[in-house]
């Protein structure tokens, strides 16, 4: 189920709109059923499903397009789509604020304790005030490093600095000096933000790592043991861009040893399931998938991929074509 506001749009445009009735992650098998039962014109797809050519021919050659509900697609085989004509839309831009709120939100909740000291309260173990109780790092001041400078990282970037006066250092795969520009250059001439062209010294330099790179073929396992093992006793890992990116297993170890010092993740190497002793560590914080789960993003979401349906099947270019 997704909110009404796209399908409220497709069928105000005079479109018969068919929703899968289960409200849940529909099997491979499923999935192709459901596409075989009739013939579409077009198909609203979420995160969930495995766009490949079996799902691509089971909706057969009158569908156009396949509109993926979220910004991510690597859950789609764009060569095989690209091949077959079948054009992909994403949903960028409507929930960059969510993930980048969910991202900081994540960071904070780890580096003050905020899902441990709640689960203390409840269990009815505060029995009074103390100097030493349940003690946090602050993040104000502290160097954030940002993996993959795209609208999310970039505006995580923004809050940081200008909410916490972190400083930025941050890697892509070009520099970005429009980026850097962005930001105001202190009384002393420090720059607030720093380029560094190789991953490994965000690792080592920063004392908040936050990953949103797409998930491809060369940034999957991009964070593994290595990597985690570059980092300081002190840092914390953060990660709502896709699973696959960490080594999940790697991160259980590292942070039993230690190092680092915590973790706070929205997404899984093998969704919905977690890494085996994940959920036992006190010092990571879960989210399931929801970092663009707000009421606004959703709706938004939803109008964004009907929009790119609507443009497909009156013969426009959709606003958010994927390209290969
Ligand atoms: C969510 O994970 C998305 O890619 O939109
Ligand atoms: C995703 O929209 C990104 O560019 O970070």
């Amino acid at each position: 189920m997704i909110p009404n506001s796209g399908i409220d749009l497709l069928q105000a445009k005079g479109y018969e709109v068919m929703v899968s009735p289960e409200n849940r992650v529909l099997a491979k098998s499923e999935l192709i059923d459901f596409l075989k039962k009739d013939q579409y014109d077009a198909v609203l797809c979420l995160l969930t499903d495995k766009i490949d050519a079996d799902v691509l021919d089971a909706a057969g050659k009158q569908c156009k397009i396949f509109a993926n509900y979220a910004v991510g697609f690597d859950n789609v085989d764009l060569k095989t789509a690209a091949d077959r004509g079948v054009m992909i839309t994403n949903t960028p831009g409507v929930l960059t604020d969510s993930v980048a709120e969910h991202a900081v939100a994540l960071m904070l909740s780890v580096a003050h304790r905020i899902p441990e000291s709640d689960r203390f309260t409840r269990a009815g173990k505060y029995h009074g005030w103390e100097p030493m109780l349940l003690l946090g790092h602050d993040m104000s001041h502290k160097v954030l490093g940002i993996v993959g400078l795209g609208r999310i990282g970039s505006r995580v970037a923004h809050i940081a600095a200008a909410g916490f006066g972190m400083k930025i250092l941050y890697y892509d795969v070009k520099r970005a000096e429009s980026f850097e520009q962005e930001f105001p250059v202190a009384d002393n001439g420090a720059p607030q933000v720093e380029f560094r062209e190789n991953p490994d010294m965000i690792f080592e330099q920063a004392d908040v790592v936050s990953i949103h790179v797409p998930l491809l073929p060369t940034t999957r396992h991009m964070v593994d043991a290595r990597k985690l093992g570059l980092m300081k006793k002190t840092a914390y890992l953060i990660n709502t861009s896709r699973g696959p990116i960490v080594d999940e297993v790697a991160l259980v170890e590292a942070l039993k040893n230690g190092t680092p010092h915590g973790a706070a993740l929205d997404v899984y190497e093998n969704e919905p399931a977690l890494a085996p002793g994940l959920a036992d560590l006190e010092n990571v914080v879960l989210t399931p998938h929801t970092a663009s789960g707000t009421e606004e993003t959703r709706q938004a979401m939803s109008v964004l991929a009907a929009q790119n349906i609507i443009e497909a099947l009156e013969g426009r270019i959709p606003p958010n074509v994927v390209k290969i």
